[in-house]
């Protein structure tokens, strides 16, 4: 059984059908990806999955349980959390009081494991970033700005992380260290699902990648399956992210 899955999900905003009918099925220790041109209706899922974003129809499932009426605030005590496509960190705060929100937020509904401060030293420790702990996040590159918007998803302990464009603003180096400590997330357990417009980034880290077009789901496979599929091929022709390859 798939960890986190989602059927026919329509949304409408007014006369624009973002998604039609699109679904997708997310395994525990894989990475898997959701890839479209810009528009596709990427984040627009990411927000019904979340509980941002309402449907006109559809069902989303964790774990065999329907959740689509749940809250946001519910559905992370069951294991959702997400980063935003455009970074969302508080600013004025250190890198780790950003993360200790999140890791006194998720003490507030589970209490086992250390107390909050450890955690969220534990929690930058994993993503790489414990030298930087006290400096204001305001100050940043983007780079270091992704790894503390992770960081604080991993403070709430979930079981599925949603990363909407986690390379973006990335340079080579930073991108391959984010490729290598996802995977790394994923053999402990994780499910990982993230959109990405770096198609080597999703073809080197993806178990399996979901196609969305104009709001509907047109493929999913493996790596291989997607890049021949004709149809993810026309998809792609005329959009600013050129072709699959
Ligand atoms: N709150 C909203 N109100 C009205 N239209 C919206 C809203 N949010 C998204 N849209 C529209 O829905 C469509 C899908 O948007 P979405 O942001 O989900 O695309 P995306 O695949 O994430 O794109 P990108 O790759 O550029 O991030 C777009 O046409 C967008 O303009
Ligand atoms: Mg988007």
């Amino acid at each position: 059984m798939a960890l986190l899955e989602a059927t026919g999900v329509t949304v409408r905003f007014g006369g624009l059908t973002a998604l039609d009918d699109a679904g997708i099925s997310v395994e525990a220790g894989q990475v898997t990806g959701m890839i479209g041109p810009n528009g596709a209706g990427k984040t627009t899922f990411f927000n019904v999955m979340t509980g941002l974003q309402d449907t006109t129809a559809g069902r989303v499932f964790l774990d065999g349980r329907d959740i689509t009426r749940l809250s946001v605030h519910r559905r992370a005590r069951r294991g959702i959390a997400r980063t935003f496509q455009r970074i969302e960190v508080f600013g004025q705060l250190s890198v780790l009081d950003n993360v200790l929100v999140a890791a006194e937020m998720r003490r507030r509904w589970d209490r086992s494991g250390p107390p909050p401060h450890e955690e969220a030293r534990a929690c930058l420790e994993r993503v790489g970033i414990a030298e930087i702990a006290d400096l204001s996040v305001a100050a940043l590159p983007t780079g270091s700005a992704r790894l503390v918007e992770l960081a604080r998803t991993l403070a709430t302990r979930p079981r599925v992380l949603l990363l909407d464009e986690p390379s973006s603003g990335l340079n080579g180096r930073e991108t391959q260290a984010m490729a290598d400590l996802l995977r790394d997330l994923t053999e402990d357990g994780l499910a990982v699902l993230l959109v990405e417009h770096d198609m080597s980034f999703v073809m080197g880290l993806c178990h399996r990648i979901n196609v969305l077009s104009f709001g509907e789901m047109i493929a999913s496979g493996t790596p291989t399956e997607v890049r021949s599929d004709p149809s993810v091929q026309s998809a792609y022709l005329g959009s600013d992210h050129g072709a699959v390859q």
